[in-house]
């Protein structure tokens, strides 16, 4: 049993559980975090999150004044701080998402990859370790991982939980690492933990460095649609809500030692889902249709560029009757509405330090 702390003038209250959401500022960690401040008012909810470029309290303002939500500004690199958490909350669970995320950025400057996403892993692997020490009844440890782990398909077949690694950037390299350390605390050390491997996110609050949202703003303002190699590389696009839903269902069912797949079946070559968001954005803009296709422009490829992801979720939906709501259509609609409304939130990332990676990333493609 978790004790609710008082946090900010909230009054204090007894909790049936105490979680820790790492990362929960950031895109994924963000509809986490709601979906379950909202949905287990008994549950007290703390997310801690060191704030990077990536993450942005705004993002959260809605449940903000809530009594079963605390935020903590931390660095998971930093291992007292991590431990001083730990005596600080009784947690009885930690779901897992802070990360350095970005491929390109894992490209240019793996080393931040190595810190949070390795070390930051074992900081907190380690902490639940000695916080758990005398009984790990009714604890879980969960990681949030990644398909690209697995490395590139060819053209046929899917990723399953069977799949071999064989992780091909730092940044895949850096969260196979970490599901690895995961898995070794849960054998070597009785940590129970479970791992799921999701495939490529999108909707509301992702930060436009990312294929879509970028793509979105560059069409409203008119800007280059930087397009990799040919366009043909493949992803399996799934709505972060439909992701959200995959964990609070793992995080209650799953059992320890397991790994989970989790996937969209909704494979789209790059060039064909620009193309969509190209004919979207011109009625929604109402601009001439083919209009925002011609900002198609085809750039530099990404070196190493993993050429096709599909995971095959059948695990999940077997095991726990889990799938996929939106149609693709239906979800990216509502992602494109939600970034052309939410002008505030896109101007304040625009207006910083992303507009000179903007500029650094892609001046030389
Ligand atoms: P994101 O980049 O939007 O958010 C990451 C969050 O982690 C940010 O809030 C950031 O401030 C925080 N963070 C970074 N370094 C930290 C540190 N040292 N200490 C504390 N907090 C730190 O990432 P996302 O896209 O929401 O991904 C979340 C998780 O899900 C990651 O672990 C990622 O590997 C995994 N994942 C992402 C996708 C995807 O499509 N985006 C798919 C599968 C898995
Ligand atoms: O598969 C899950 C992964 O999906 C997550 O683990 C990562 O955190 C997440 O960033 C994402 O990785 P990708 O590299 O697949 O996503 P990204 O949005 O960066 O790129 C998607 C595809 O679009 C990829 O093939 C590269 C291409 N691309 C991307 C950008 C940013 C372009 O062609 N142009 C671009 O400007």
């Amino acid at each position: 049993m978790g004790l609710g702390k008082e946090n900010k003038g909230k009054k204090r209250i007894i909790m049936k559980k105490t979680i820790l959401i790492t990362g929960g500022a950031g895109f994924i960690g963000s509809h986490v975090v709601r979906r379950f401040v909202n949905k287990y008012p008994d549950y007290l909810i703390v997310n801690a999150d060191k704030l990077t470029y990536a993450g942005n309290l705004e993002n959260l303002a809605d449940i903000e004044g809530k009594k079963n939500y605390i935020f903590e500004k931390i660095d998971i690199v930093d291992k007292e701080s991590v431990m001083r958490l730990f005596r600080k909350y009784p947690f009885d669970g930690v779901i897992h998402l802070a990360a350095e995320s970005h491929v390109d950025r894992s490209i240019t400057s793996p080393d931040e990859f190595v810190f949070t996403n390795i070390v930051g892993t074992v900081n907190l692997l380690n902490s639940a370790r000695v916080s758990w020490n005398n009984s790990c009844q009714g604890k879980l440890f969960y990681h949030i991982s990644t398909d690209e782990v697995f490395g590139s398909l060819g053209k046929e077949g899917y990723f399953t939980e069977h799949t071999p690694y064989d992780p091909k950037s730092p940044y895949s390299a850096s969260k196979a690492s970490s599901d690895h350390m995961v898995r070794a605390y849960n054998h070597t050390f009785g940590i129970p933990a479970v791992v799921s491997n999701c495939s490529n996110n999108y909707g509301p609050n992702q930060f436009p460095e990312k294929l879509i949202p970028l793509v979105i703003n560059n069409i409203k303002t008119n800007k280059p649609i930087p397009v990799y190699g040919k366009g043909e590389n493949i992803r399996d696009w799934l709505y972060v809500e439909d992701h959200a839903s995959a964990i609070d269902l793992i995080f209650h069912n799953g059992k320890t030692g397991e790994t989970y797949n989790i996937g969209g079946n909704n494979e789209w070559k790059n060039i064909d889902l620009i193309r969509l968001l190209c004919s979207i954005m011109d009625r929604k803009l109402n601009r001439t249709p083919g209009a925002s296709e011609k900002l198609i422009t085809f750039v530099k490829d990404r070196p190493g560029h993993d050429l096709r992801y599909a995971i095959d979720s059948s695990k999940l939906q077997k095991e726990f009757g889990w799938s996929p709501i939106p149609e693709f259509a239906d979800g990216l609609e509502k992602t494109v509405e939600w970034y052309l409304t939410n002008e505030k939130w896109l101007d304040g990332i625009l207006s910083g330090d992303y507009s000179k990676y903007y500029d650094r990333m892609y001046s030389g493609r």
